[in-house]
């Protein structure tokens, strides 16, 4: 069975623990008032048409330099950040502009990346937990290494400030680029680190999504891109999207104004819920400090999509077998765990069934 397979099937399937799928709970995305927002936006910007083509780089930069400083307290300027349909399309621009370097992920990977890293015949490099500090102090001039500083997906791993330290010295003295994908930096319950970009400007690529913040329909990543990258960039998007929807950019941009540019408010009762389930999941994995994913190892069980289906079919139980985002056989026996869209006492419920299997 192929990841898209397992996935529809999940996705097709009635299921009364639901840890499969990485999104909150359809519930708790907070209710936006379509006609308010674009209202606002253009009492701000009364003489943008939003049906028009406009420039590449996004109508709303300077919104979006606002939402940086609000939430991150750092100064960018607006013609360094650039409005992308979410993420993903900010993963295969980038892949675009280095298609002749070298692409390092970490393993577990992001499908979202690695797929397009192979539709665009990229170079790919994994990353082995195990080499891992050996492997980055290699990568060579010019290279790319994507990863998420913040609760990666899938392992919610999240870089200390030491490592981060330590990440950006070597990109810094060896001339290599990084992507952050900050897609779950919000989902922080405990403080905040500070962000790759804000200790290396010149080199790091910053991601944000508003995917699981708001809505993932509204399509839309605001990305902060290095000074001498931006016009490529921008000459890449021009031939791939030509621009972001105007009306969806001033929908995020009056919900913005309406909300200070506080990217969190909304997500109180979602972090209470990943608090709760901080405190049932640390039981069974320490390293468990934020964001939606965690793995779970059932030592020496073949963990693979029939395990899986298995699961799905007798306990009404969805999860993902790790190996769907590795190429190694170290986690044959580890699943990923998706722990935002599940209450606690259902989680318990899943942690007992899983320990008695
Ligand atoms: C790590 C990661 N990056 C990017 C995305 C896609 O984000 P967007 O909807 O902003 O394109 C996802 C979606 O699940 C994700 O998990």
């Amino acid at each position: 069975m192929s990841r898209i397979n397992f996935l529809n099937n999940l996705a097709s399937t009635k299921v009364n623990y639901n840890l499969g799928a990485g999104i909150p709970p359809l519930v708790m995305y907070p209710e936006i008032h379509l006609t308010e927002c674009m209202e606002i936006f253009k009492q701000n910007f009364p003489t943008v048409d939003l049906l028009q083509y406009h420039q590449t780089e996004g109508l709303i930069t300077e919104i979006a330099a606002e939402t940086f400083l609000k939430n991150e307290n750092i100064k960018v300027a607006p013609n360094q950040i650039m409005i992308t349909n979410g993420v993903q399309e900010a993963i295969f621009l980038t892949l675009i502009a280095f298609k002749d370097q070298p692409i390092y992920c970490l393993d577990p990977y992001y499908p979202g990346l690695v797929d397009a890293a192979i539709a665009l015949n990229c170079r790919l490099i994994f990353i082995n937990e195990e080499t891992k500090w050996e492997q980055i102090e290699n990568i060579e001039k010019g290279a790319l290494l994507y990863l998420s500083a913040d609760f990666s997906n899938p392992t919610g791993q999240t870089l200390t400030l030491e490592e981060r330290k330590k990440l950006v010295n070597f990109a810094e003295k060896n001339g290599w680029y990084i992507f952050d994908d900050a897609t779950y930096r919000e989902f922080y319950i405990d403080e905040k680190i500070n962000t790759l970009y804000s200790l290396l400007s010149e080199n790091v690529i910053h991601a944000t999504s508003f995917s699981k913040l708001l809505a993932p329909g509204l399509r839309t990543g605001f990305v902060y891109f290095p000074a001498e990258m931006k016009s490529k960039l921008t000459q890449i998007k021009s031939v791939n999207s030509l621009n972001n929807s105007g009306i969806t950019q001033s929908i995020i941009a009056g919900w913005l104004l309406k909300n200070e540019f506080d990217l969190t408010a909304q997500l109180s009762e979602l972090k209470s819920r990943l608090l709760a389930n901080k405190h049932i999941i640390t039981t069974i994995n320490p390293s468990y400090t934020g964001g939606f994913f965690t793995s779970f190892t059932l030592p020496n069980k073949e963990i693979d999509y029939n395990w899986c289906n298995q699961l799905l079919q007798t306990h009404s139980i969805a999860v993902c077998p790790m190996r769907m985002f590795s190429e190694s056989s170290n986690y044959n026996d580890a699943m990923r765990l998706c722990i935002s869209n599940i209450q606690p006492n259902d989680l318990q419920i899943v942690i007992n069934t899983l320990e008695s299997i």
